[in-house]
């Protein structure tokens, strides 16, 4: 059983969707056992606590250094014996300590197809005013690896969606979750929880 820890800021929609799919048994293998918020008010929470999971809130603001900061994120994420981290709209950058003890075991959701709209700055609606402020007519979701750098890690999975006339940031957010984030983020954790994601020269082979 892979042991999955779900860390979030907002609604919680992509935990939704990853908490459906297990019951569904469309995620195999998965055992969600902790979801981690960096914000107490995140609705995320509320969805953790209906499904049963155990939740904590983590913040940069209740700890007197970032280094203080770092070690309780690591500790909690350790306590909750993480085979996987799943960063599913997790707005703190992710501590190098975390990133070293959980090499290729901390994946990502990001809302543009990479490299496209991606790197620092580009987070929720920037991603999705920037597409339509280029004018593209395709856009699309990654889930990939965790590095040191900013949406750089291995691609693990990619799905586009196509821009519509008139489409607002907000309308064009909707259907990149539903059409891809909600399908790739599931998906990715069902394959690496049977044993078919290999990184091979920083790239994602998918067996
Ligand atoms: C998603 O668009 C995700 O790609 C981005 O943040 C948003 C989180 O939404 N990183 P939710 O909290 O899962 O509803």
């Amino acid at each position: 059983m892979l042991k999955v820890v779900v860390l979030v800021s907002g609604g919680g929609t992509n935990l939704q969707a990853i908490i459906d799919a297990v019951n569904a048994g469309t995620i195999t293998n998965t055992e969600v056992v902790g979801v981690i918020s960096n914000n107490k008010n995140a609705y995320a929470l509320e969805r953790a606590s209906k499904a049963g999971i155990p939740s904590l809130c983590i913040s940069p603001k209740d700890f007197a250094s970032r280094a203080e900061f770092n070690q309780a994120l690591l500790d909690a994420v350790n306590d909750f014996g993480a085979d996987l981290i799943v960063l599913a709209g997790f707005l703190v950058v992710i501590p190098e300590m975390v990133i070293e003890a959980y090499r290729n075991r901390i994946i990502n959701i990001h809302p543009s197809l990479i490299p496209a709209f991606c790197g620092t700055g580009f987070y929720g609606l920037k991603v999705h005013e920037a597409a339509l402020e280029k004018g593209v007519k395709v856009v699309g979701a990654t889930v990939h690896f965790v590095d040191e750098g900013t949406d750089t890690g291995a691609i693990i999975l990619q799905k586009a969606v196509e821009v519509q006339q008139g489409d607002t940031p907000e309308v064009l957010q909707r259907r990149v979750m539903e059409q891809a984030e909600w399908k790739i983020l599931p998906r990715a954790i069902d394959l690496i929880a049977n044993g078919k994601v290999k990184v091979i020269d920083n790239k994602v082979v998918i067996k």
